[in-house]
């Protein structure tokens, strides 16, 4: 995410927990929110202190010009994480900050904004760690990750914005064939697809930021005619995901189908075990399944050991894997060559490379 805020134009990025920090004028701030694909959540502070008890966060919750922040005619909602603070009961802590605002505004305007829970023109969320209590305004208000080509729930998906992530840590260079054996519902081949083509993650979606009392239109707009401007139509080289699972490779069809990338993008069904490869990949990337969510025991030490053989005829490639469990992962039966921790979705796992040479 770092990389990718750099990108953007991001001259100060500091990597913190769970997150980055970046100064951003406006401009960068919209671009964040319309661009990032690695990002969950884009947040502006709008104060910080450390409180002692749920009094102090309500006083501390007073301060900020929520008449301006939020404005008249507008909706706003909170929504907390509390972790180990001087309470731990989020939702408590959310109401406090909640009437903290309604009260402010009452006071300076002589009426109250009302909450939209749903979806509130001003999203505003509360962080407390320990005695730290922050406060933002959400630009984006739903997650990032959601980016809309879903077409059901999907029974075991990688986050979008994960799947994303990955692909930037393989430095795969967006002009090279690329394929994903064990696809699923084909969320790597589908963020590779629109990072190829240049697709703004949030081209066809509309922000919170947008609602703001103090949004600029003109330069969402400018941004956004920007955007297309950039999209590439249909891509020169290949991208496939195959999967033996027909229903997961309905629903991956479907999905960039949705995202206006089905002249990009292939899948097929197919057994990673017997599966030929139409053409060299340059970069293989797959999510083997590993028993937290899908399939059990013989039919898991299958599936790894498929992919071990179907990643020997890929002579060439730079193969990644991401494993949540070293003891399926060595029936590969290769030596990564490079690892990274990474956490996916609340399971610790790993990115793992191999060269196939
Ligand atoms: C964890 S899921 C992949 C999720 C995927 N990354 C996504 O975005 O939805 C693992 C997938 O591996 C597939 N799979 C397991 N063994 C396979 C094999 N031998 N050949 C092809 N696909 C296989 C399963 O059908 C399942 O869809």
């Amino acid at each position: 995410m770092a990389e990718e805020l750099r990108q953007l134009g991001s001259r100060s990025v500091t990597v913190v927990s769970g997150g980055v920090l970046f100064a951003a004028d406006r401009q960068l701030a919209y671009r964040a929110t319309l661009w990032l694909r690695s990002a969950v959540r884009v947040l502006e502070p709008v104060i910080s202190g450390r409180i002692g008890d749920i009094d102090q966060l309500y006083e501390l919750a007073s301060r900020p010009r929520w008449e301006e922040l939020i404005g008249p005619r507008r909706t706003f909602a909170v929504r907390a994480t509390v972790t180990q603070g001087p309470f731990t009961n989020s939702q408590f802590a959310a109401l406090r900050v909640k009437d903290a605002v309604v009260d402010r505004i009452r006071a300076r305007r002589g009426s109250r904004p009302d909450v939209d829970r749903r979806r509130p023109d001003v999203p505003l969320r509360l962080v407390v760690r320990g005695e730290e209590a922050h406060l933002f305004r959400d630009l984006a208000g739903d997650s990032l990750h959601r980016r809309g080509y879903r077409p059901i729930q999907v029974k075991s998906p990688l986050s979008e914005a994960i799947a994303a992530g990955l692909l930037l840590l393989t430095e795969w260079d967006r002009e090279s064939p690329l394929l994903d054996p064990m696809c699923g519902s084909g969320t790597f081949v589908l963020e590779a697809a629109a990072m190829a083509a240049d697709r703004a993650p949030g081209l066809e979606r509309r922000f919170a930021a947008e609602r703001f009392p103090d949004a600029d239109a003109k330069l969402w707009r400018e941004l956004r005619a920007e955007a297309a401007d950039r999209l590439r139509p249909a891509l020169a080289f290949p991208l496939l995901g195959t999967d033996r699972h027909s229903g997961a490779v309905a629903i991956a069809k479907q999905s960039a189908e949705t995202a206006g990338l089905a002249r990009s993008v292939r899948f097929e069904i197919a057994d990673a075990a017997t599966f030929e490869p139409p053409f060299e990949p340059a970069v293989v990337v797959t999510n083997p399944p590993w028993g937290e969510r899908l399939g059990e025991g013989a039919d898991l030490v299958a599936s790894w050991r498929a992919l071990g053989t179907f990643l020997r005829r890929c002579s060439g490639a730079t193969a990644f894997v991401l494993s949540g469990a070293p003891e399926l992962t060595r029936h590969i039966g290769l030596r990564s060559s490079q690892r990274w921790p990474v956490m996916a979705g609340q399971l610790d796992a790993r990115w793992l490379r191999y060269e196939m040479r």
